[in-house]
């Protein structure tokens, strides 16, 4: 049996999954990769192998469905969860908000219980910033009151809130949440990137389908904010940067007790205009774009203090806007249709799940 810590992935065939998957096997642990392709592609797993010259090992499921989960964690003899799995678009969590509590919320608790049942006890939590709803000032630090808008956020802040409540009900349970930005960017090889069904709701794939001449122009979702541009200021979080985030919280909880709530973000804000002209520096081509009014539920400026990951987790973001631009069209190049096109891996199995087992072995 490998040395390497193991630990289970979930979500790890989506965007930021993907590249934490190849994070983490750099960094000496073998992840279980753990999802039910709703929003990613089995193509992916190949492009990790690819790019980790090993193979990379995948169970479809649901995480919901918690004998199967406890299964996992036994084979596997996983040591800690990374809980990505979830659905993340905050205009469908305003329409449809049942199916974002049943899924986030309801696939976190089967997660939790099935550790509980295996004596798995470290869990690192994809949460968001998106919890602290509109803030009373910038730079945001973690002591900020919380005050979820969309019911994706609160879902979110409700996970973050059951954990919580578990850490204090059993001493020996170790939990990081990891509140994100906006991750944006693709590993810098165009192997792996994000890969937005329809039309992208975020804006850097937006911008990323008009320079590739995908999409006539972009629509810049208000100009009368006050910020020193008139349009939103974000900070964007390259997503290498990002899943090194999940492999220094994993470190840090196989190594010490204890648990931390941190955001992940660079400190810096960068506008709308800001991001779509760092953009065509990287790519050369111009965007068209338009001003249209606000977009609902959006706000002014959001950006990290990100010093409480740097001092708990030793970690800080070390690309800036013009990298992840860069790193975005080169996969944006390389991969005009995204994951779509690629021919679709027999998958080992039958029925609703199927156990993919080593990747290699599965073609
Ligand atoms: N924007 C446009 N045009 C577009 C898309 C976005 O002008 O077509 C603007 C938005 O108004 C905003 C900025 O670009 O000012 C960033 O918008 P995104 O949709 O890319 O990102 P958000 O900040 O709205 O939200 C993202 C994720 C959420 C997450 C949040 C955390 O979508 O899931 O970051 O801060 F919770």
């Amino acid at each position: 049996m490998s040395q390497q810590p193991r630990v289970l992935l979930t979500g790890g065939a989506g965007y930021i999954g993907s590249h934490t998957a190849v994070a983490l096997i750099e960094a000496g642990y073998a992840p279980v990769l753990v999802d039910d392709f709703s929003n990613s592609s089995p193509a992916v797993l190949k492009r990790l192998e690819q790019l980790t010259g090993q193979p990379v090992v995948c169970e479809r499921g649901d995480v919901q469905d918690r004998p199967w989960v406890e299964g996992l964690l036994r084979r596997h003899a996983c040591q800690a969860t990374i809980h990505l799995a979830g659905f993340k678009a905050v205009g469908e969590s305003v329409a449809q908000p049942l199916k974002y509590y049943r899924n986030n919320v309801g696939g976190l608790i089967s997660v939790m219980q099935a550790m509980q049942a295996v004596d798995c006890r470290a869990i690192v939590f994809s949460s968001s910033a998106t919890v602290y709803g509109d803030p009373a000032s910038v730079p945001i630090d973690e002591t900020f009151a919380c005050a979820p808008e969309s019911p994706y956020a609160h879902s979110k802040l409700v996970c973050e809130q059951m954990l919580a409540a578990q850490a204090k009900a059993q001493a020996d349970w170790r939990v990081g949440v990891l509140r994100y930005f906006n991750p944006v960017g693709a590993h810098p090889s165009g192997q792996i990137g994000e890969d937005p069904g329809g039309v992208p709701n975020n804006l850097m794939p937006y911008i990323a389908q008009v320079a590739v001449g995908q999409r006539e122009k972009l629509q810049v979702f208000g100009n009368d904010y006050p910020t020193p541009d008139g349009t939103g200021v974000r900070d964007y979080l390259h997503v290498t940067d990002l899943a090194l985030g999940h492999v220094a919280a994993v470190k840090r909880l196989l190594q010490c007790p204890g648990s931390f709530t941190v955001n992940l973000g660079t400190g810096a804000g960068t506008s709308v205009l800001g991001v779509l002209r760092a953009f065509e520096r990287a790519s050369g081509r111009s965007v068209p774009f338009e001003f249209v009014p606000r977009r609902a539920g959006d706000v002014a400026q959001y950006f990290a203090d990100a010093s409480l990951a740097a001092s708990v987790l030793g970690w800080r973001a070390s690309h800036g806007i013009e990298a992840m631009c860069r790193d975005a069209w080169h996969w944006q190049q390389r991969n005009p249709l995204g994951y779509a096109g690629e021919v679709a891996h027999e998958l080992r199995g039958s029925g609703e799940k199927s156990r993919l087992g080593s990747f290699s072995d599965a073609i």
